[in-house]
């Protein structure tokens, strides 16, 4: 395993407006203005990078915005294959209060794509999948396309032993596990998306854990990751638990930390490491993640100085 390819359908410009203080209904000057390359695959790729890898990345681009999107990955250095289409990509809007350690999200829908569109992207990815060891599906779909995208797509990969990770809410989430990916990493709100309940998980960890087991039971992935912001992530992993403690710091941005666990997940399988260190390393990227203002980028250091201290203990 080498090869990581990153299926992103829905790119994005993102625009990070630092704004101290921010609560909705005034006007606001942002302190700072950061725009870039976004959507999911775009921070689980910078991730990769990050720790080494050469990832490649699949996904819809159209308009002046898609143009942007496709300069701003080139400037980054990240390998992009397009699939061009006629409407416009799509801008997302993070708001960072540093002040109140606030992240305010603004995804807009996406683009509308056409059937033939998506007939093109399933050609690229034909090719695109040929060599690629690892394929994450990272984020949501834009508008037109099937919710059973994903299951479509790791249905017609080139091969079927390939390692597939899904990142993915909703139904979309959900019509994926027919497929049984090798890995997918809901946080609480896409768990109970699936498997419902969600003040009932809430209530107490041991009914999550049973949730978690009983997902397994019926779909035999792998791995079942649900990750849970401040409070640390719980991992399914061949059907036992393990629970990480989030690591102490001192947040600037936390958006886009799923994103970079599933970076960590993805290198970890790479570099071949045991299943503790897969979710040490796991932690350690989205920990330090967390670190910077912009989703995706983390230091090497950092990630490095975090894997040291993430523990995981087995828990029933
Ligand atoms: N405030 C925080 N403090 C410490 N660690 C955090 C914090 N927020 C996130 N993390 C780390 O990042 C992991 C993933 O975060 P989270 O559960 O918020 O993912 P997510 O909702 O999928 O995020 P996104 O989709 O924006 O990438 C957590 O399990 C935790 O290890
Ligand atoms: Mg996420």
């Amino acid at each position: 395993v080498e090869n990581v390819g990153v299926v992103s359908p829905n790119l994005a410009v993102d625009r990070v407006q630092v704004i101290e203080k921010f609560s909705p209904g005034n006007v606001y000057r942002p302190t700072h203005t950061y725009p870039a390359a976004g959507g999911k695959g775009v921070n689980v790729c910078r991730v990769i990078k990050a720790l080494g890898g050469k990832p490649t990345l699949l996904g819809f681009t159209g308009g002046i915005i898609g143009k942007y999107i496709i300069q701003k990955l080139k400037e980054e250095g990240i390998d992009f294959i397009d699939v061009s289409i006629k409407d416009e990509s799509r801008v997302c809007t993070l708001i960072v209060d540093g002040r109140k350690n606030v992240f305010t999200v603004i995804n807009e829908r996406g683009p509308r794509v056409s059937n033939v569109e998506i007939k093109r992207l399933y050609r690229e990815y034909r090719e695109f999948s040929k060599d690629k060891d690892i394929i994450i599906f990272s984020g949501s779909l834009p508008q037109g396309c099937q919710p059973s995208l994903y299951c479509e797509l790791m249905k017609f990969s080139n091969s079927k032993d390939k390692i597939f990770i899904v990142d993915t809410s909703g139904e979309a989430l959900r019509l994926a596990l027919a497929q049984k990916p090798y890995m997918i990493k809901p946080n609480l709100e896409e768990f109970s998306g699936i498997v419902g309940r969600k003040e009932y998980l809430l209530g107490n960890v041991k009914n999550l854990i049973r949730e978690l087991k009983r997902l397994y039971a019926t779909t035999v992935i792998p791995w079942i990751i649900v990750s849970l912001g401040r409070k640390g992530v719980v991992f399914s992993h061949e059907g036992r638990i393990y629970y990480s403690e989030a690591l102490p710091v001192k947040v600037v941005n936390s958006i886009g930390s799923g994103d970079a666990l599933v970076a960590g997940f993805a290198v970890g399988i790479v570099q071949r490491k045991s299943f503790i260190d897969i979710m040490r390393l796991s932690v350690a990227a989205a920990s330090a993640n967390t670190q910077t203002l912009y989703p995706g980028i983390c230091k090497k250091e950092d990630i490095d100085k975090f894997y040291e201290k993430v523990k995981i203990e087995e828990i029933h």
